[in-house]
């Protein structure tokens, strides 16, 4: 069971952000990404078709023999994965969670901000996963759903960002919060512009805590590969558009990746 692959499945390409986090904390690892381009955006769709995604991603990274599976997709970790949990044995792992909690071991005026797609901020999945840890915090949130096709398209600068920067964000100006949470696998490519219009608002992005939290939960579970010379193993599948994917990839990890395998019918 060690010698399984870390699989992660995400929407689409966003996921990247946090298969890079685990790439830089877990060096010793294969891993799988998956990612569902054929149905991408989540981030608008209900509950029951969320959870019957993600059941379909899981199952197909479960046929790789994988050993614990990260849900990088915020809206798939805030809809589907408490429901899903009850179902697998393998050790299932949101994002939810862990940027909860990191929000909370910074904030100091516990007045903490949450953005995230349409349906991760109704679900309000931050917000119970915050209160259950510190019933006193105060939560402000807003979905910012022009993000992610700015981030897919390439724009991370410039005029057009900053001005729907603002539009989102000015909310949060005068509420005293003293952190924003990146609710969404896409906002971390933003988060310079984020910061320089939310000065001295601390900026807690998944990827990183639920990278460590992966790591905490594997060597748990006594699942940790040791270190050994071996090239790790990499492996892309997509549902649909894999040139689209490979070139968008080079944006979140800044580094190219082979062209992934696409899959049809989660064979
Ligand atoms: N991966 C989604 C999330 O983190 C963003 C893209 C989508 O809407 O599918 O919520």
């Amino acid at each position: 069971m060690k010698d399984g692959a870390i699989g992660i499945f995400d929407s689409g390409v966003g996921g990247l952000t946090v298969f890079k986090e685990i790439e830089r904390l877990l060096p010793n690892e294969d891993i799988i990404y998956f990612g569902d381009t054929a149905r991408v955006p989540y981030g608008n769709k209900s509950k029951s078709t969320i959870i019957k995604f993600s059941t379909e991603n899981i199952l197909f990274l479960l046929k790789k023999k994988v050993k614990i599976i990260v849900i990088a997709c915020n809206t798939a970790s805030s809809l589907a994965l408490n429901s899903l949990k009850d179902i697998f044995s393998v050790p299932l792992i949101g994002v939810v969670e862990a940027g909860a909690v990191k929000a909370l071991k910074v904030s100091k005026s516990r007045k903490i901000a949450v953005v995230g797609t349409r349906s991760t901020i109704n679900s309000k999945s931050y917000e119970k996963a915050i209160l259950k840890n510190d019933k006193t915090a105060k939560i402000y949130s807003k979905a910012c759903p022009l993000f992610v096709p700015l981030v897919e398209e390439g724009i991370l600068e410039g005029t057009i960002v900053k001005s729907i920067i603002e539009m989102y964000l000015k909310t949060f100006k005068k509420s005293g919060i003293d952190v924003i949470i990146l609710g969404c696998t896409h906002y971390p490519l933003l988060k310079k512009q984020i910061a320089a219009y939310l000065k001295g608002v601390c900026i807690v992005d998944s990827a990183t805590e639920v990278a460590l939290h992966a790591k905490g939960v594997l060597a748990q579970n006594n699942l940790l590969r040791s270190k050994k010379n071996r090239t790790v193993r990499r492996e892309f599948y997509v549902t649909d558009e894999p040139k689209a994917f490979m070139k968008r990839a080079g944006l979140f990890l800044k580094r190219s990746i082979p062209l992934p395998r696409v899959i049809n019918d989660f064979e």
